[in-house]
């Protein structure tokens, strides 16, 4: 196992490290509520959940999966009022429709091209409103950018019209809304 590895598998680390190079998540927490436009009464699955920092925006009915047993047992002891599952995204067993909104935050560039199908696929088929996406947008000329994405773990961050591309053969896309968050350019997007 590499360092790099050792310091994001440990649960508060990965917080800290991304909270440092995102220069805190205030950007990120305001986008996404505005963009997402929760309803309290609205049921929510976020797929890919980490350590859960994103389940506070989200009042009652919010539900967070990831295949990482100790990012869910960390979200567990910090947001105890949410659902949490240890579950992996190629083996989901939600009936179809049975959230209204689906979220994939800073998920699909850990996914190769057969897994983000099968994820969009499962996407399609539990969502009833929308799948939202959270995604970095590669910058050819922020070199400090560069390198922190070449660190990331998920090796497969995409040109931001590829992405598009991609997700619109399996669902359509109908709006997306681009912000920065000091070195990242993230991109959010809406799937219907
Ligand atoms: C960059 S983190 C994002 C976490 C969270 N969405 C956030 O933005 O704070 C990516 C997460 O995807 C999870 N993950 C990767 N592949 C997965 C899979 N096949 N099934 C479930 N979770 C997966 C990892 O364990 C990690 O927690």
């Amino acid at each position: 196992m590499s360092v790099k590895d050792k310091i994001f598998d440990l649960p508060v680390l990965f917080d800290v490290v991304r909270w440092c190079v995102l220069g805190s998540y205030r950007p990120m927490f305001g986008n996404l509520t505005k963009f997402v436009d929760h309803k309290d009464d609205e049921t929510v699955l976020e797929i890919g959940c980490g350590t859960g920092i994103f389940s506070k925006l989200f009042r009652k009915y919010y539900t967070g999966v990831d295949f990482f047993e100790e990012f869910i047992v960390n979200a567990k002891k910090k947001f105890p009022d949410k659902k949490f599952a240890v579950m992996d995204a190629m083996n989901m067993d939600f009936k179809d429709k049975s959230y209204d909104k689906v979220l994939l935050l800073n998920f699909l560039h850990h996914m190769d091209d057969d897994e983000f199908e099968k994820v969009m696929k499962e996407c399609k088929r539990i969502a009833r409103k929308g799948v939202f996406i959270m995604e970095p947008v590669p910058q050819k000329y922020n070199l400090v950018g560069r390198v922190l994405y070449s660190l990331d773990r998920g090796k497969h961050i995409r040109d931001f019209f590829l992405l598009k591309d991609m997700l619109n053969s399996y669902m359509k896309v109908k709006r997306y809304h681009m912000f920065r968050s000091l070195f990242y350019k993230l991109v959010l997007i809406e799937c219907v």
